[in-house]
């Protein structure tokens, strides 16, 4: 099983700064995780020493994230069989938005099977204020951007938040619901996990029944 030394964690690229602030709803950081990267390196010495059948395991080992590391409205991200998989922290005024934007969804109640069982429902997660995604655009692979200002200019007065594809212009809530009309076929995949504890989240299994 993969620790948080094994976790990389990257600033995202979310812009902040071109938020309209006379329509800025959210009062909380907007902004991700950062940090940890002398952890992540530190972790390369010791896979190294690995046999080869040693490593394979450990890169498709689950990774644990701990949760007191996110702040409400971040975004955390790791990497999990060496796709980025993002954590995001959603408040309340978050959760309210995904009510909101159904009709503009392909796909609002998640009929195509892009996320585990537990993750069929509207805020297509376990605990609604986390949300756990495979952060790759269903339509070519590129990684999506992190949006969460409401009516950007450049994303227009509809916008209420949610994940931005700048490789063909794909948009998604923050649910990773796929908008109507745009080259992205589906929702963005929850991979599976499961809660270890209340701070404790384990990325890339499902909890096995005791
Ligand atoms: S890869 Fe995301 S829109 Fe094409």
């Amino acid at each position: 099983m993969s620790t948080a030394a094994d976790i990389e964690q990257t600033d995202e690229p979310g812009s902040a700064q071109k938020v309209d602030l006379k329509k800025r709803r959210f009062l909380v950081a907007t902004t991700s995780v950062i940090g940890a990267a002398g952890a992540a390196a530190l972790a390369v010495p010791f896979l190294g020493s690995f046999s080869p059948s040693e490593r394979a395991r450990a890169a498709g080992a689950p990774v644990e994230v701990d949760l007191t590391k996110i702040q409400p409205g971040q975004l955390l991200r790791v990497e999990w069989r060496g796709k980025p998989v993002w954590v995001l922290y959603r408040t309340e005024e978050m959760l309210a938005t995904l009510e909101k934007l159904e009709d503009k969804l392909r796909d609002p109640a998640s009929e195509v099977e892009q996320q585990p069982p537990y993750a069929r429902n509207r805020a297509r997660s376990i605990k609604p204020e986390y949300s756990v995604l495979v952060g790759i655009c269903t339509h070519l692979g590129c990684s999506p951007t992190y949006r969460p200002e409401v009516a950007p200019a450049d994303l227009g007065e509809d916008w209420l938040g949610g994940y931005y594809c700048p490789c063909h212009g794909s948009r998604y809530d923050l649910a990773g619901r796929v908008y109507k009309n745009v080259p992205a076929p589906t929702n963005l995949e929850v991979p599976p996990h499961y809660y270890m504890s209340d701070v404790r989240l384990l990325i890339g299994e499902d909890k096995k029944e005791a």
